[in-house]
Parts: C-alpha cells; structure tokens; sequence
C-alpha cells in the first residue's frame, strides 16, 4: 500500500456525482497514514454530507470562506498553511475554470489561491463538458500553473453517455497522491538541521550576531518530514515557531550549538547546516554591562568551533551538506568551501541582493557537489527547501548505495 505516513492532505470536495466516492478517497488517505482536512463546496452538499465526510475524516468540515467560529475569519490561510498537498476530487468544470482565473470567491477556491502546497485536482464531469474547448482551454491554463491533473478516467458516466470525464477510483488517486512525495523519500532516515542566527555575547546585554531569521533552515525542517523524515532541528534564537513534528532544539551560541548537534549526531543519517553560525565569539565576555569609556573599544575574538566541518570529519558519519552565504564569487567559495569542509554537498546561497537569503521570503540556491552542480531558482522558501530535500536523499541514497555495493564487494 502506498505510504503517506506523516503527511497532511487537504481534500477539496466540489459539487459532481463522484463526490460520493469521496468518502472512500478520505478513508483510503487516512489507511495510508494521511491527516486528512476536508473542505466542500455549497455544491458538493448537494451530493455527499458534511456529515459523513466529518466521520471518515475524523475532523470537522469546513464550508464556508467567513466563519464567525474561526479567529480572525483567517481559517483559509491556517488550512492552505497546513497542507502538505491540496487534493480537489471530484473537481468539477466550473471549479477548473474557476482555478484557471485565480478566483476567491468562496473557501475552497481561496484555499487553493493561498497554499504554497503542490495542487492537484481529480476532474469529473460530463463527456462533452470535458471535450468543450472551454474546458480544454482551462486545463492547458491549470497545467501552465503547474497544477497537477489526475485523470479524467473514460468509460461509462452517470449520466449514462461513455467517453472521457469519469473521476479516478480512490485507490488510483492514493497511489497518485503518494506518488507526490515519494521522490526523494526519507522514510525512516533521521535529519539534523541547523537553523537560525548564533548569539555571541560580549557582556549581559550585548553581544554579535547576523540577519539569518531562521526561516530557510525551519522550511528545511518541514520539508524533511514532509519527505517522511524523523527531524532534529537545533536552532539559535530566531523568532519563528518550530514545525510540528520536528523535535527542536533551541540553542544560543556557537559552542552551544555544536555541543547540541554532537550530543545527538550518533543517531543521524543526513546532517543538514543551514545555521549562520558566527566564526568568532569575544575572547571574554564581561561580567557585568561594558561602560562606555574611550573613543574606541577592542574587543578580541577567537575562533568558534565548525560544527559542519566537525560533523563531516565523523567516520561513518552522516551525509553532510553544508550552506555557503556570499556576496561575491559565490561558486568559487562554495567549491572551496565542499572541498575543506569535506562535506558532500553545498548550497551556494547568493545573498548580495534583498529579495533573496537573510531575513527574505524567497531564495535561490546553487546545489553542488562532486558529481556536478543544479540551479535551483527563486522562489519561497518552503517551496525550494522541497526541491532542495529531493536533491538531497537522491544524493543520500545513491551515496549509500554505492557504499553498499562497495562492502559486498569487498
Ligand atoms: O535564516 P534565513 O534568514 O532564512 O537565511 C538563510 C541563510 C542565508 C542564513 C542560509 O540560507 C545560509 O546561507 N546559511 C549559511 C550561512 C553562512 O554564512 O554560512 P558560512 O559560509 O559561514 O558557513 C558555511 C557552512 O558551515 C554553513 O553550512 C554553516 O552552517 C557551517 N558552519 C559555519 C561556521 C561554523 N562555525 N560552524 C558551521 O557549522
């Protein structure tokens, strides 16, 4: 049975006759480890009861965008927030061409405006409804948004015509959903991140640090158990909330951060640094709030520990990647930085430009490694840390294969 073991899917129900195997879509998501949310339309009610999709979701049914019950009207933002994948069956011709035009006019079709999750849809629908032009012509739009559509399926319809517009069987729409994230699985293996700035205090209340907000390393925290894994991610001081289901580790300084991962690394498969961990702290750090005194301050530093390059130099130890933050001749000390570091592979992160790396909502990195280098373009973060897991337990697996093959050889 395909697993979706940790994953969050939000089904879409809209109003078509196939709802009604919509109740067996949410049990068979829920059978192969899913959380499943159901969200319908005024229509759908019209064919399968909230009621019933409430019993085989285990959670209530949301219907409407403007619910007094919901804090701050905000729920289609905490729904689109919490999917791992937003799943529309049965997906009628009216909600395509709803979709292709980007309206909100109701909460499903804000859901799917405001998610950064992947979207699918599962049409169903007239013969003829699904051959018009029209229709056509919005798929080919749905498909340039990068929606994925799964079916139609063709053969006899509810309407008692046969050709093309029958929704898929809920069994071949699980392995379809499974199918989304299995690319790149780490089921079973165990992640570290790092994440966040470093704090290095020079007295009580002061002290050097950096922009790092936190964000890309938490967004490949969520993305590590989106792809099944068991995540540990020790974070300096930022001001975001840990992902559910990873296991956070809050620390605050360099050295505390490298005592953080080396306590728990034994345990680790793939270690992931994507902390901006300051190089230096104060030699010394005073007792009590440094007086301004003379025109000039020295203040001496020492070396922090290299955590990454520490945990790369662990034999048997887990598959390192490492960040490289530039703002110049990044390639160049990125590759500098794969080769001293002997890590396995490193995300170039151009940080010359506002919209991109510290503090930004979007990012674009540089994945290399031995075996050549990947662009991966701007987009959000959570969007990218995705792509950039996928890349990662390619590389993992493929490292561990080969080092299978190596001792069965020997
Ligand atoms: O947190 P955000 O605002 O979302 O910003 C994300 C980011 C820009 C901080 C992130 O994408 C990034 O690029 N992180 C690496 C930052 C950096 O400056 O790296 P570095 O060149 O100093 O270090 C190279 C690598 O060694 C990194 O993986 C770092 O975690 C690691 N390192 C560095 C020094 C040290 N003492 N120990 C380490 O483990």
């Amino acid at each position: 049975m395909a697993s979706l073991t940790n994953k969050r899917i939000l089904l879409g129900i809209t109003g078509g006759i196939a709802a009604y195997k919509s109740a067996d879509l949410a049990r068979r998501l829920r059978d192969a480890g899913a959380e499943v949310r159901v969200v319908m339309t005024q229509a759908a009610t019209g064919f399968i009861t909230p009621l019933t999709m409430q019993a085989v979701s285990g959670h209530p049914v949301q219907q409407t965008l403007l619910d007094e019950t919901t804090e701050n009207g905000m729920d289609h933002i905490e729904l689109a927030r919490w999917a791992d994948l937003v799943l529309v069956a049965p997906a009628s011709a009216n909600f395509l061409a709803k979709l292709n035009q980007g309206r909100a006019d109701d909460l499903l079709s804000t859901v799917c405006l405001a998610t950064d999750a992947p979207l699918a849809v599962a049409p169903a629908m007239n013969q003829q409804m699904w051959l018009n032009p029209a229709t056509q012509r919005n798929v080919f739009g749905l498909k340039q948004l990068g929606i994925k559509l799964f079916g139609p399926g063709s053969g006899d319809q509810a309407c008692g015509e046969t050709g093309p517009g029958r929704m898929l069987e809920p069994e071949e729409l699980v392995d379809l959903v499974a199918g989304q994230f299995v690319t790149g699985t780490l089921q079973g293996i165990t992640v570290m991140v790092t994440a966040g700035p470093t704090w290095e205090a020079m007295d009580p209340v002061r002290g050097f640090t950096n922009r790092s907000s936190g964000k890309m390393g938490y967004a490949v925290a969520q993305a590590a158990v989106e792809a099944g894994a068991r995540v540990i991610l020790v974070s300096g001081p930022t001001a975001l909330k840990a992902p559910e289901r990873v296991e956070p580790v809050n620390v605050t300084s360099a050295r505390e951060m490298h005592d953080a991962v080396m306590e728990r690394v034994a345990a680790v498969d793939i270690f992931i640094g994507v902390a901006a961990v300051a190089d230096y702290r104060p030699k010394a750090v005073a007792e009590q709030k440094i007086k301004k005194g003379p025109d000039t301050l020295m203040i001496e530093l020492e070396r922090n520990p290299d955590i990454l390059a520490n945990v790369a130099a662990i034999t048997d130890g887990p598959f390192t990647v490492g960040f490289a933050a530039e703002t110049e001749n990044l390639l160049e000390h990125a590759r500098d930085k794969l080769q001293k570091k002997h890590v396995d592979m490193i995300a170039a992160n151009r940080v010359d430009q506002t919209e991109l790396g510290f503090d930004a909502d979007q990012n674009a990195l540089t994945l290399i490694s031995t075996s050549g280098q990947i662009e991966l373009e701007p987009q959000p973060k959570t969007r990218l840390a995705r792509e950039l897991i996928k890349h990662i337990a390619t590389g993992f697996h493929a490292k561990n294969t080969t080092e299978d093959s190596r001792q069965t050889y020997r």
